[in-house]
């Protein structure tokens, strides 16, 4: 699917105080770029509001020609569930069900049949090396297991876009390593765009573009430009 997500003169405003100002982008299908910024510059609330959890308090978010701002809440989680994927800083995996189960579930809830979602998660199981795993439920994996199994579940609608926030912010600097290399080639091989929040100029260095807030504004957009 090949969609643009395009920001028009966003604010965000908690109780009288503007979180994100005039805050305008695009990004095109494909690209991956690191949101960056001090604590409580707004990272995570801009997230949300690209990614249709949040509405903004004025501006638009467009993706394709849909007006995320227009739609009702049905109609917005809807989209959210069919055309993108979030990961968060500790999974959020079920712990009632196994890997494959969890990675298998939002497929069968957009109507794919239980046993192609689940051959699917059994696919991305092994491309992240963790076929081994697709039957143990989260207690029973390590964090970095746990976060790949949680990326393969973002993954496995093969939404237009992924939206992350902190995904290696728990783990040590080579798990977070490693989480990142199977993240970004996954994410390359489908197309999707990614979004992801980071503190860690390392992370962001997997990334093509790196976005910077200082107290809601955009500070400072670039791309990066690294051969790959
Ligand atoms: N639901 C809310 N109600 C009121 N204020 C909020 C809410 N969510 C966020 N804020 C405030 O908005 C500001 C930005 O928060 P946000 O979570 O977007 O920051 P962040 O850049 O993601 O920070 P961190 O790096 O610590 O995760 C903060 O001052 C925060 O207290
Ligand atoms: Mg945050």
């Amino acid at each position: 699917m090949i969609t643009t997500l395009k920001l028009n003169d966003v604010t965000k405003n908690f109780g009288g105080t503007d979180v994100l100002s005039g805050i305008t982008l695009d990004l095109s299908p494909g690209e991956t770029a690191a949101i960056m910024g001090p604590s409580g510059s707004g990272k995570s609330t801009l997230l949300h509001c690209m990614s249709g959890v949040l509405l903004p308090s004025t501006g638009r978010v467009h993706f394709g020609t849909t007006d995320l701002t227009e739609l009702n809440d049905g109609d917005r989680s809807h989209l959210r569930l069919s055309s993108f994927g979030f990961v968060f800083q500790d999974g959020q995996l079920l712990p009632e069900l196994t890997a494959a189960e969890n990675i298998a579930l939002p497929a069968t809830l957009t109507g794919t049949s239980r046993r192609k979602a689940r051959r699917r998660a059994v696919h991305l199981l092994d491309q992240l090396s963790l076929g081994e795993f697709a039957d143990r439920r989260p207690g029973q994996l390590s964090g970095g297991q746990a976060q790949r199994v949680a990326i393969a579940r973002a993954l496995a609608t093969e939404p237009a876009v992924i939206f992350a926030d902190e995904p290696t912010g728990a783990l040590d600097q080579a798990t977070g390593h490693d989480v990142m290399q199977m993240l970004t080639t996954l994410v390359r091989q489908q197309g999707s765009t990614l979004v992801l929040v980071t503190h860690d100029a390392q992370v962001a260095d997997w990334l093509d573009r790196r976005i910077e807030l200082r107290d809601g504004i955009i500070h400072d957009d670039r791309q990066l430009g690294i051969a790959r």
